[in-house]
C-alpha cells in the first residue's frame, strides 16, 4: 500500500528522477529562508475540478556554499520550465538550475544549480506549481457544508500545515526552526472572501480571469512554516469590540452566525488575559476565528488565522449542556499558542510539549480566569493527571521529550504524554518555584526567544535565574537537573512514606510506578527530584505549595532516602503533595492510612484539600490494584464517598471504581459490588435530586452524571424510573429531533438506561432515530444506546446489524457499538458466543479497515471478551498475524495486565467489600 503510495507521489512531482544519495530526515544547514511571496489562486466554481495553482519566490540566504537547493514538496505538479534562480546580492553572477530530483521518502524536491551557491550571497528561487484541494484534512485542502436556502453543497477551503503539511500546499522548507516572513496574495471569485495571517493590504482585479480577484495581504512576522493559513470561503463574520487591541473577528457559514457569540465574547477576554499575563501585546493588527465543517483535529493555532473544527467553536447554550467549556477551553488553548508556539517556537518536535504542555496549562489559567465560578483549574488539573496516568504507568509508555527519526513519525507525537503530562509538570513547577518566580522566569524565557526558536534548555536556564533572584530553590539546584528527570524519563513515582511513631519520623523512598507488578528492574531504574509538600492534622495548612523536602538522585541516577523529622505523634495523620501538585502517587503505613480514613469517615472533611481527596482516593485505588495496598484499607478509605458531595474526589472514584468494574461484572462477586455502590452513591444521589438547578456550575453537572451512571448502574429505582420517564417523554413528542427534553449532558446515561430497562418500543424508537439522524455524533450515542438492550431478539438484530458486511460500519460505529454491547451482562455473553461461531466473519471485517484505526477503535472493546490466559494467547497470535504496530503492544500490555490482575485479586476484592457492605 505504501509502496503505490509512493509511485503516485513521485510521478506528480513531474519531471523529476529519484535522488536517495541525501537521506537525511532534516534539511542541509547550507540555506535559510528569509521571505516567501507567495500566490494562491483557488478554483471552487467546478464541484468535479476543485484546484489551485500557485507561484512562491523563496528569498534565500546562503549560509555554506552548496550546489543544490533542497526543500520539501509533496503531491504538488512543479511545472519545471517555469523555474528560475535569480541572485539578488552579491557579486553578481548567472546561474540556473540544472536538474532536479526527488526523495519522495523525505517529501524533498531537490534543485541541483548549474553554479555553486556562495555563502552570504542571496538568491530567489521561483517555482509555479498547481494541485488539487486535498480530499484529506491536511494541506490545503476542501471542505463544504449544505446551504439550507438553496439546498445544494457550497465549497471552501482551508488549511491543515501542523506538522509537515505546508509542503503539501506550496513548496518550502518545512522545518519550525527554518521561520521566514510570508507576503500570501490570494485569488478566487469575487462572491468569496479570502482570509490568511495578516491583514488585507489591496486587492485588485485579476489580469485576465473575469470576475476573479487578487487580494494581497500585509507581509506577516517572522515564523514558521506550519503556522501559515488561508482559506477561501463565503462566509459571513461578527466582529468583538476589543478596545486598544487587535481587530478580532469570528467566521462562520451565514446560518451558523449566531452560534458564534460565546466564541466572539470569550475569545478577546482571554486573549486580553494573555497580554496582562506576559506583558507581551499580542503582536498582529487582527486576529481570525474561523469555524470550519470538516477539521482534522479540534483547531490550529495559526497566527492570527485560527481555525476550529465547527462544533467546537460553534455553540448553543442549552441546559445542562457543558459544551460552552469546551469551546471555551479550546479557544484559551490556542489563544495561549499565539504567544507558546508562535512568538516562541520550539526548535525541533522533539520539544513539542514546549508547545503544547503550554498551551494546555495556559489555557486552563485562561479559562479560570474569565469564568472563576467554574472551579476550572483544579477540575482540568484532575482531569489531565488521571487520563495522564492510564498510560503512563504502562510499561510502553514513553518520556515527554521524545527523538524523532524520520517526519512521517512526528504526528504520533501529539499524545497525552506532550499535552497532558506537559501540563502536569508546568503545574508542578509553579507550584515549586512559586507564582512569582514562575512567571517572571516565562516573561524572560518569552522575551529572550520572541520571534526564534527554542529547546527545553533554554526555559530551564531562565526558570533556574528566576528561581536564585528569588531564592526559591536550595543553592545547590538547578531548573535543568530537576526537570530533566520529569522529561527524560518515562513513567512517574510512586514515593513511599514510612512513618516510625515512637520517634516521630518518617523514611521516604521513591520507585517508578508501574502497573505489572513483576518489574522490579524497571520500577528501581529510574530517579526523580520530587518535590514535596506535607501538612498535618494540626495544622491542616493546604495552601502552601512550596516543598518541604526534596527527594534527590545521586550522580548515578538513583535515588537517595530521605528522612524526616519533627512530625506528630502516633495520633495525628500526615498528608504529602498539598493540592496534588507533584506528579506522583504516595503511598503511606497503614497506620497513617487509617488515620486518614477515620478523619474522612467521622471528621470533618473541610480537614483536607479537595484535590488532596482526589488525591488519596486515586491512589489508593490504583495502590490496591498492583497489590501494594489491601484491599481493606482501599475500600475502607473509599467507603467515605458516602459524606462527598465535591464533583474532583467523585471524578477520581468514578476513574478507579471503573476499572473494577469492567472484570468484576464478569465474575460472581458483581453483586457485592453492586450493594457497596449503592451505598456510596444513595446519599449523593439522594442529596442531587432536590438541589440540582438547570443552570448549576459545570462541576455540579458533571457530579450529577457519574451520580446517576452509578446509581442507575447499582439499580437504584428512582434512578431508572426517573430515566425511562424522561426518554419516554422524549418518545411521545412529535418531533423527536428538534425537542429533547433529556439534558444534553445527561443523555448517554439516560439513553442506555432508558434501553437497557426499557421495552421493544423504546428500542424501536431509538433505532428509528438513529436511522433518521445525520449528524454523526449523535448517530452515535444513538447506536450506542442500542446495544444496552436485555432482549435477546434485539440484541441478535444488533449484532447483525453490526457484522452486516453489505452496510459495513465504520470503525468508529464498529468500536462504539461493540463496546456498548459488551458491557452488560447479557451482550457480553451473546458477543462472545457470536465471535466465537464466526471467526470467518470477523476476519473479514479487521481486513476493512487498516491496522491504526484496528488499533484504536477495534482491540479495545474486542478485547474486553478475553477472561483466560490461554483466550488471552490466541487472540494475540490472531491480532499479531493481522497488524503490527507498537499501539497494539500498549494495548496487549494492559490487557495481560488485566489478566492478572483477574487471577490476583477478584477474590480479595469480594472479600473485602464484604466488610463495608
Ligand atoms: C545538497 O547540499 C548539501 C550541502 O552542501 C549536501 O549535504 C547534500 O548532500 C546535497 N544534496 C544532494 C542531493 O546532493
Ligand atoms: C548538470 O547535471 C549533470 C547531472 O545531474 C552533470 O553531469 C553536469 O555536470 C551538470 N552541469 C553543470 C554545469 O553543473
Ligand atoms: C456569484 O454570485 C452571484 C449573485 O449571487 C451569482 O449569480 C453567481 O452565480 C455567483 N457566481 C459564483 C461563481 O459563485
Ligand atoms: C535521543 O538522542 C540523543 C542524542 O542523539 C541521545 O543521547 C539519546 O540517548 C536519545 N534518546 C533516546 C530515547 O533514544
Ligand atoms: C513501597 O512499599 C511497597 C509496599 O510495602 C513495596 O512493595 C515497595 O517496594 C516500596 N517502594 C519503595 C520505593 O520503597
Ligand atoms: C487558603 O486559601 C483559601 C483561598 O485562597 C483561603 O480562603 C483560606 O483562608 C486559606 N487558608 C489558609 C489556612 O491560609
Ligand atoms: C427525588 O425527588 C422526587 C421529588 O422531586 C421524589 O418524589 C423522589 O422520592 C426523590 N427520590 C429520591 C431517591 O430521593
Ligand atoms: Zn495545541
Amino acid at each position: 500500500m505504501k509502496w503505490i503510495l509512493f509511485f503516485v507521489a513521485a510521478f506528480a512531482q513531474g519531471l523529476g528522477s529519484s535522488d536517495f544519495s541525501y537521506d537525511y530526515y532534516r534539511l542541509p544547514t547550507s540555506l535559510r529562508p528569509q521571505k516567501y511571496h507567495l500566490s494562491i489562486l483557488t478554483h471552487l466554481d467546478n464541484p468535479e475540478d476543485l484546484r489551485f495553482e500557485g507561484t512562491v519566490k523563496i528569498i534565500i540566504e546562503v549560509l555554506e556554499n552548496t550546489k543544490n537547493i533542497t526543500l520539501h514538496s509533496k503531491s504538488l505538479t512543479i511545472e519545471e520550465s517555469k523555474t528560475t534562480l535569480r541572485q539578488i546580492s552579491g557579486e553578481k553572477s548567472e546561474n540556473c538550475v540544472n536538474s532536479t530530483a526527488v526523495n519522495v521518502d523525505q517529501d524533498y524536491y531537490i534543485l541541483h544549480t548549474c553554479r555553486e551557491l556562495i555563502a552570504s550571497n542571496i538568491y530567489e528561487l521561483s517555482l509555479v506549481f498547481s494541485a488539487q484541494l486535498g480530499s484529506g484534512l491536511n494541506g490545503y485542502y476542501r471542505s463544504s457544508y449544505m446551504c439550507p436556502q438553496e439546498n445544494k453543497l457550497r465549497w471552501i477551503s482551508a488549511t491543515q500545515f501542523e506538522p509537515i503539511y505546508a509542503r503539501m500546499a506550496f513548496p518550502c522548507f518545512d522545518e519550525p526552526a527554518l521561520k521566514a516572513s510570508f507576503v500570501v496574495t490570494l485569488g478566487y471569485h469575487k462572491n468569496y472572501t479570502g482570509l490568511s495571517n495578516m491583514p488585507v493590504k489591496e486587492t485588485k482585479p485579476h489580469d485576465h480571469l473575469p470576475d476573479y480577484i487578487w487580494c494581497e495581504f500585509e507581509e506577516s512576522l517572522v515564523m514558521s512554516t506550519y503556522l501559515v493559513a488561508y482559506s477561501v470561503n463565503d462566509f459571513s463574520h461578527i466582529t468583538s469590540s476589543l478596545k486598544d487591541g487587535p481587530v478580532f473577528r469570528t467566521w462562520a457559514r451565514p446560518n451558523a452566525i449566531p452560534q458564534c457569540r460565546f466564541a466572539a465574547t470569550f475569545g478577546p477576554k482571554v486573549l486580553n488575559f494573555y497580554e496582562e499575563l506576559f506583558q507581551i501585546k499580542f503582536p498582529l493588527t487582527k486576529i481570525d476565528q474561523i469555524a470550519v465543517p470538516d477539521f482534522e483535529t479540534h483547531a490550529m493555532e495559526n497566527w492570527g488565522l485560527v481555525i476550529y473544527k465547527e462544533n467546537i467553536l460553534l455553540h448553543s447554550y442549552k441546559n445542562l449542556d457543558l459544551s460552552e467549556r469546551q469551546t471555551a477551553n479550546s479557544i484559551a488553548h490556542e489563544l495561549a499558542h499565539q504567544w507558546f508556539g508562535n512568538l516562541v517556537t520550539m526548535k525541533w518536535w522533539t520539544d513539542l510539549w514546549l508547545n503544547e504542555g503550554f498551551a494546555t496549562f495556559v489555557g486552563t489559567l485562561g479559562v479560570d480566569h474569565v469564568y472563576p465560578k467554574w472551579h476550572y483549574k483544579d477540575m482540568m488539573h484532575l482531569t489531565n493527571i488521571l487520563l495522564l496516568f492510564q498510560y503512563d504507568s504502562l510499561e510502553s509508555s514513553h518520556p515527554i521529550s521524545q527523538n524523532i527519526t524520520h517526519a512521517h513519525t512526528i504526528k504520533d507525537n501529539f499524545d497525552y504524554i506532550a499535552y497532558n503530562k506537559g501540563s502536569a509538570v508546568l503545574r508542578m513547577m509553579h507550584a515549586f518555584l512559586g507564582e512569582e518566580s514562575f512567571t517572571y522566569g516565562l516573561k524572560t524565557y518569552l522575551n529572550l526567544y520572541a520571534y526564534k526558536n527554542a529547546e527545553s534548555d533554554n526555559l530551564w536556564e531562565s526558570l533556574t535565574q528566576a528561581s536564585h533572584k528569588f531564592g526559591v530553590l536550595p543553592g545547590n539546584y538547578d531548573v535543568k537537573t530537576i526537570m530533566d528527570s520529569w522529561i527524560l524519563n518515562t513513567g512517574f513515582p510512586v514515593v513511599n512514606i514510612t512513618r516510625d511513631y515512637a520517634s516521630r519520623t518518617a523514611n521516604l523512598s521513591q520507585e517508578r510506578f508501574v502497573l505489572s507488578t513483576n518489574q522490579s528492574d524497571l520500577k528501581s531504574k529510574s530517579c526523580w527530584w520530587v518535590p514535596l509538600s506535607y501538612t498535618t492534622q494540626a495544622d491542616q495548612d493546604f495552601n502552601n505549595t512550596s516543598p518541604k523536602v526534596w527527594l534527590e538522585c545521586d550522580e548515578s541516577g538513583k535515588s537517595a532516602p530521605k528522612t524526616i523529622k519533627d512530625l506528630p505523634g502516633p495520633d495525628e495523620w500526615v498528608i504529602f503533595n498539598n493540592q496534588f501538585s507533584t506528579l506522583c502517587i504516595i503511598n503511606y503505613d497503614t497506620q497513617n492510612w487509617n488515620l486518614l480514613t477515620k478523619t474522612l469517615t467521622t471528621g470533618s472533611l473541610k480537614s483536607f484539600h479537595i484535590m488532596n481527596r482526589a488525591h488519596l482516593i486515586n491512589d489508593v485505588l490504583y495502590l490496591s490494584w498492583i497489590g501494594e495496598q489491601d484491599y481493606e484499607t482501599a475500600f475502607g478509605l473509599v467507603d467515605y464517598l458516602q459524606r462527598e458531595i465535591e464533583y474532583l474526589p467523585w471524578k477520581a472514584a468514578d476513574e478507579g471504581l471503573d476499572r473494577i468494574k469492567d472484570f468484576i461484572n464478569h465474575t460472581p462477586y458483581v453483586g457485592k459490588f453492586k450493594s457497596f455502590i449503592r451505598k456510596l452513591t444513595t446519599p449523593i444521589y439522594e442529596k442531587l435530586n432536590t438541589t440540582i438547578s438547570w443552570n448549576s456550575n459545570p462541576d455540579k453537572i458533571m457530579l450529577l452524571a457519574i451520580t446517576i451512571k452509578w446509581a442507575c448502574y447499582c439499580g437504584i429505582e428512582d434512578c431508572i424510573e426517573k430515566s425511562l420517564l424522561m426518554y419516554r417523554r422524549w418518545r411521545s413528542y412529535p418531533f423527536g429531533d428538534e425537542f429533547n427534553p433529556v439534558p444534553k449532558t445527561l443523555r448517554e446515561i439516560i439513553y442506555s438506561t432508558a434501553i437497557e430497562h426499557g421495552n421493544e418500543e423504546d428500542w424501536e424508537f431509538m433505532w428509528s432515530r438513529y436511522q433518521k439522524s445525520s449528524e454523526e455524533a449523535i448517530q452515535l450515542r444513538y447506536l450506542k444506546a442500542l446495544g444496552f438492550s436485555q432482549d435477546e431478539l434485539l440484541l441478535q438484530r444488533y449484532l447483525e446489524l453490526i457484522f452486516d458486511l453489505e452496510k459495513p460500519f465504520s470503525v468508529d460505529h464498529f468500536s462504539d457499538a461493540f463496546h456498548a454491547l459488551v458491557s452488560t451482562q447479557m451482550g457480553f455473553e451473546l458477543a462472545r458466543k457470536f465471535i466465537l461461531n464466526n471467526v470467518d466473519l470477523i476476519y473479514k471485517h479487521l481486513q476493512r479497515f487498516n491496522a491504526n484505526a484496528w488499533a484504536y477503535g477495534l482491540f479495545e472493546p474486542l478485547s474486553m471478551l478475553i477472561l483466560s490466559q490461554d483466550e488471552f494467547n490466541s487472540f494475540k497470535e490472531f491480532y499479531y498475524q493481522l497488524f503490527y504496530n507498537s499501539f497494539a503492544d500498549e494495548m496487549m500490555e494492559k490487557l495481560q495486565l488485566k489478566l492478572h490482575f483477574i487471577e490476583r485479586s477478584s477474590y480479595q476484592i469480594s472479600e473485602a467489600i464484604s466488610k463495608f457492605i
